[in-house]
């Protein structure tokens, strides 16, 4: 172990199982270690780094926009904010913006909206309907939106406000529908849960019962968006448009972001009801805007569709190899590979042995979410690894 994992245990709250691997650099889908040995990344710093490890547009508007402006305060205009909240509303279905910090913040921020619209709208109607397997974060709030027992219980008592109803299944949103209820917040595809995909028509009942009821939907976006799943927007591939979405993860390619967005008639917060000291500062907002650009200037979301394809064929063919595989699912490159036993945490340093750098979303499954530029080679690179990884843990 290196004195810096050593010094981290000395001084570190104990919250992450970290793989004994110090990371002091990378580039493209590549990291390398303290010892210089290089990594191909399929983790992609959860899903956040797009474009990969320091991208050149990144690293330029970040360096230009840190010798003029970081940080200023929201009591004044600045212009990184404004240009970006103006490229994410002429590219979505949504039209105001407010930006946070991160994707907790964020999704904290459109309960709070939601309230507010309850308020004004339906009789003070406060409660969210959120789905069992979501993730929406760590703050307490988002902690009682998520519908998973092993990050609730340790924090008892939540927040209350929030009703988990099971995933995919549209008369649960229903029966848990009462005039308490101002909103239904879920991501389009479940990422930290497991990688649930919504079954047909689902979304599409969900955004009818909404508007029917006069409730927002609120669509968690924060790791299917960005073009992760092969869309700029996951919305866009289920035919359907949520009242508020909310962005994080690879909105900034690293740099810390996140995002509110909503239509109009949903945006209802006034001066002083929100706030936040460092959401949408100049550094953060020209590292996002660069981001954005570069995104939609090479069509990364069709890299995604290609490359993501691909990715799954490959792992469609390991299962075919490895019997023990039982599952492989995901759309663009947000996919997991499920096994009949708990190995995921020995697939895993296998790769690592290798070359690979990978996510154990369950004990029993692997996740895969590299930078959105990757390549079929290296996708072919990575299948090369895992297969070795496979064949010496069976
Ligand atoms: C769908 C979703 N929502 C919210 C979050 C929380 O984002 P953050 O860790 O930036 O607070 C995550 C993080 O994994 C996520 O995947």
């Amino acid at each position: 172990m290196s004195n810096w994992q050593e010094l981290e245990h000395k001084y570190l709250m104990h919250t992450f199982e970290r793989v004994p691997v110090t990371l002091v650099r990378g580039e493209g889908a590549r990291v390398w270690d303290e010892d210089g040995r290089e990594y191909l990344d399929f983790v992609g710093g959860w899903a956040v780094d797009s474009l990969g490890h320091c991208h050149p547009v990144v690293a330029e508007a970040v360096t230009e926009q840190v010798h003029n402006l970081i940080q200023t305060s929201n009591q004044f205009y600045t212009i990184p904010q404004i240009r970006l909240a103006e490229l994410l509303v002429s590219n979505s279905c949504l039209q105001k913006v407010f930006f946070s910090n991160s994707g907790t913040e964020a999704n904290e921020g459109a309960v709070k909206l939601a309230r507010r619209y309850g308020q004004h709208h339906l009789n003070g109607a406060y409660e969210v309907i959120s789905m069992t397997g979501s993730f929406h974060g760590r703050t307490l709030g988002m902690v009682a939106a998520t519908g998973q027992a092993k990050h609730q219980q340790p924090y008892i008592p939540l927040p209350t406000g929030f009703i988990n109803v099971e995933y995919n299944n549209i008369e649960a949103v229903k029966s848990a529908t009462t005039e308490r209820t101002c909103a239904v917040m879920l991501e389009p595809v479940q990422g930290e849960g497991g990688i649930n995909l919504p079954d047909d028509n689902y979304l599409k009942m969900v955004r009818d019962w909404c508007d029917q009821k006069g409730i927002l939907l609120i669509l968690d976006e924060i790791q299917t968006g960005m073009g992760r799943i092969g869309t700029l927007f996951a919305y866009e591939q289920y035919g359907i448009e949520p009242d508020v979405m909310t962005l994080a993860k690879s909105l900034g390619s690293g740099i810390p972001i996140g995002a509110i967005l909503a239509k109009y008639g949903a945006s209802v917060f006034v001066p002083g009801e929100h706030a936040s000291t460092y959401g949408g500062n100049p550094l953060a907002c020209a590292a996002a805007y660069a981001t954005l650009k570069f995104i939609l200037d090479n069509d990364i979301a069709g890299n995604v569709r290609e490359v993501g394809q691909y990715l799954i064929s490959g792992l469609e063919g390991l299962k075919q190899k490895f019997q023990f595989i039982t599952d492989v699912r995901g759309r663009g490159l947000l996919v997991a590979m499920e096994f009949n036993s708990d190995i995921g945490g020995s697939v895993l340093k296998a790769c690592l042995e290798e070359g690979l750098l990978v996510n154990r979303l369950k004990p029993n499954a692997l996740r895969f979410m590299p930078p959105l530029i990757i390549s079929n080679d290296e996708v072919d690179e990575a299948i090369g690894i895992l297969d070795e990884a496979l064949s010496s843990v069976v």
